[in-house]
């Protein structure tokens, strides 16, 4: 089984993409959508921005490689009677179901950075975008010091090393390999923009149920807990990851969580 895959079935993010749905609403309405827009949304999960940008009129095609999410994102749409979104299994990396310069917009938010061959998924960005056409892609950036790279940071030191070649997914968060990356595509320079943008989780439970919602439905924290679990240290995971969580929530309530994250937004005039 591809692994990269197996991670992402493993768990079940629906749980979590309920908590950042308004900041996906947020970032879809910031895109200037128009009716009869072709979109491709890749890593669309389950559907946060999808789903928003198909209720704008976009004909919009959701790729994912976990088959749970796409089930999960053709439901959604069916209950929303968005008959112009369908959700289908693929990888970014490797897209050889759809034909070169199919989309005007392809958006991954928090998505393709996960696919293991990032030349190979700026390549494949790029050769499905029509002339013309953009690609805006939301990336979490290393050592950042909010929620989602501390998160990972964390994880990390409770986790084995990664396998040797192995490429960080937070390399996407980085101005320049972005560059190098889209470049190699055939992307001219001045056309590739950043800005940091942020999202925010909101989550209606203290902080601690959101930590617990990580452990038990978030393939890499699953991942780091089981390590940590094999080593005996999953408490202090626990009590790390809580602290963290407590000190990043703005929310004036004792029952609600509300935490900010800032990512990298990159921009591809195609
Ligand atoms: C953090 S989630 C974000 C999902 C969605 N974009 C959102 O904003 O809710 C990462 C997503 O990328 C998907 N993914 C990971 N590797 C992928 C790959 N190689 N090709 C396509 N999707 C991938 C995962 O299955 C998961 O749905």
């Amino acid at each position: 089984m591809n692994p990269n895959k197996a991670l992402w079935e493993k768990g079940d993010f629906t749980r979590i993409a309920e908590s950042m749905r308004e900041s996906g609403e947020a970032l879809v309405e910031s895109l200037g959508i128009t009716p009869g827009l072709q979109v491709l949304d890749l890593g669309c999960g389950d559907g946060t921005t999808a789903l928003p940008a198909a209720s704008r009129g976009a004909d919009v095609l959701g790729v994912d490689i976990a088959s749970n999410l796409v089930e999960a994102g053709n439901k959604r749409a069916e209950a929303l009677g968005l008959t112009n979104c369908k959700f289908q299994e693929g990888d970014a990396s490797d897209l050889q179901a759809l034909a070169d310069d199919s989309f005007d917009l392809v958006v991954s938010i928090f998505g393709a950075m996960f696919a293991p061959k990032p030349f190979d998924t700026a390549k494949e960005m790029v050769r499905v975008t029509r002339p013309g056409g953009r690609i805006v892609m939301g990336n979490w950036i290393p050592n950042d010091p909010t929620l989602v790279a501390q998160i990972l940071k964390i994880s990390s030191s409770y986790s084995p090393p990664p396998p040797e070649g192995f490429i960080s997914p937070m390399t996407w968060g980085v101005e320049e390999y972005v560059i190098e990356r889209f470049t190699s595509a055939g992307a001219r320079e001045e056309k590739i923009s950043f800005l940091r943008d942020s999202y925010t989780f909101r989550f209606p439970a203290p902080p601690s149920e959101l930590v617990a919602s990580f452990r038990a439905y978030y393939g890499p924290t699953m991942n780091a807990f089981e390590a940590a679990e094999a080593n005996g240290r999953a408490a202090d995971l626990e009590s790390e990851l809580e602290a963290l969580f407590n000190e990043q929530n703005e929310s004036p309530s004792s029952d609600a969580t509300s935490i900010p994250a800032t990512f990298l937004r990159v921009s591809v005039a195609v």
